[in-house]
């Protein structure tokens, strides 16, 4: 499947320098989405997850499919204030500002097998830090798997010795 017919190339999107790589048209395709989907779902059953995570927003709107398809949990990594209970958190270099990130504290149980999920790897910041968060809990990162990686700008550096999956490579 040829998924990057599926994405929309935005300049200076949504600021000067940038070129944002809008996956709207991909989820719009039911059969290309579910294609998407489904080759993270077998990825996730090869590494044999327990659980997903996903960083908001657009790591929802990957990884909430595969947490369905594969009848298992879904832990919502959000920014700062947005969790209602007990969290954890940590600091994060975004590829256009900086950030804070949270987990609730009782959303991974020691020992879980996670799989990361996210839309786009870029400078990869978003994803160390919920990594940081994963492991924060006692989980074990089992792999962390992407639309798309921004291969320029080199975020695999960040994520060290974890195994990652990317649909698609600018
Ligand atoms: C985007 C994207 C990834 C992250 C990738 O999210 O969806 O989560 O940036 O960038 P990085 O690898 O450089 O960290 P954004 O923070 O814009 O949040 P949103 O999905 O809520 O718009």
């Amino acid at each position: 499947m040829d998924y990057k017919e599926h994405i929309a190339i935005v300049q200076d999107w949504p600021k000067e320098g940038i070129t944002f790589k809008d996956i709207t048209p991909l989820m719009d395709n039911g059969p290309a989405f579910k294609a998407a989907v489904d080759e993270i779902v077998e990825y996730a059953k090869e590494k044999e997850v327990d659980i997903i995570v996903g960083p908001e927003a657009r790591g929802f709107i990957v990884g909430c499919p595969v947490s369905y398809a594969l009848e298992i949990g879904f832990a919502p990594v959000r920014k700062e204030g947005k969790l209602p209970r007990e969290t954890i958190k940590v600091d994060y270099g975004l590829e256009y500002g900086k950030d804070v990130l949270t987990l609730h504290k009782d959303a991974i149980k020691p020992g879980q097998r996670v799989l990361i999920v996210d839309d786009l790897l870029a400078t990869g910041g978003t994803i160390e830090a919920t990594i940081d968060l994963v492991e924060q809990l006692g989980g074990e990162v089992a792999g962390c798997a992407f639309l798309i990686e921004l291969t320029y700008l080199d975020g695999r550096k960040k994520l060290g010795d974890n195994d990652v999956l990317t649909l698609m490579q600018y």
